[in-house]
């Protein structure tokens, strides 16, 4: 097998997209994010990579909360269309159906995962900024619940494809993770 160098970029990933959402003015706004990541557990931290301007950015910093919804693949045309469009440019607080929790970040009804999160501080870098928030709130569909745990299958994320800007859903289970390490030797 032959390695192919591919330059300094960003590396082919497939990553979970979810709407970043927050009031701007007083009506809700909506982006969809791939650069995101947990920061921590205890207490639980979210952090979002978001260009320096970016509209749902301001409700950030005018409220100083946001709600994480995870869309899954039935939304991949109105998640796009936030994609595509600014709210610089257009309204989009009817795009989505919306419910509120204990902040103000309004949260989308039919995304089968929503939090919703406190701003802890915004990192800034050359380009881009990290939006960190502490999840104050965590909300899921019964539907998607098995037991009392989301599914992964059920909840069927939206997943994006960095080569190509292509978006996926998830794939089959391949085992449990901490676990199926467990079975591995290593080779003398
Ligand atoms: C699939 C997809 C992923 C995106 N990921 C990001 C991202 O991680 N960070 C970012 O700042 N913009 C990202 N964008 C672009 C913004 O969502 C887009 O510019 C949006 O229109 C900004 O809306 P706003 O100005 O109303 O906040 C992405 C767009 C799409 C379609």
């Amino acid at each position: 097998m032959n390695k192919v160098k591919l330059g300094a970029g960003v590396p082919p990933m497939a990553l979970p997209i979810c709407l970043l959402g927050s009031l701007v003015d007083g009506k809700p706004t909506f982006c969809p994010i791939a650069w995101s990541t947990i920061i921590d557990d205890e207490p639980p931290m979210i952090g979002l990579v978001t260009a320096k301007k970016r509209y749902t950015k301001d409700g950030i910093v005018q409220t100083g909360t946001f709600s994480v919804n995870i869309p899954n693949t039935k939304m991949a045309e109105e998640t796009d269309y936030c994609g595509i469009v600014s709210g610089y440019d257009a309204d989009k607080s009817k795009v989505f159906e919306t419910f509120s929790g204990e902040t103000e970040a309004p949260m989308i009804l039919d995304c089968p995962i929503t939090a919703e999160c406190k701003l802890e501080r915004i990192i800034d870098f050359e380009g881009t900024d990290l939006i960190v928030g502490k999840i104050v709130n965590v909300y899921a569909d019964d539907e998607i619940l098995d037991q009392g745990k989301a599914d992964a299958l059920k909840m069927d994320p939206l997943m994006y494809f960095t080569n190509g800007s292509i978006y996926y859903s998830l794939g089959e289970n391949i085992g449990k993770a901490f676990k199926i390490g467990k079975e591995f030797s290593q080779h003398e």
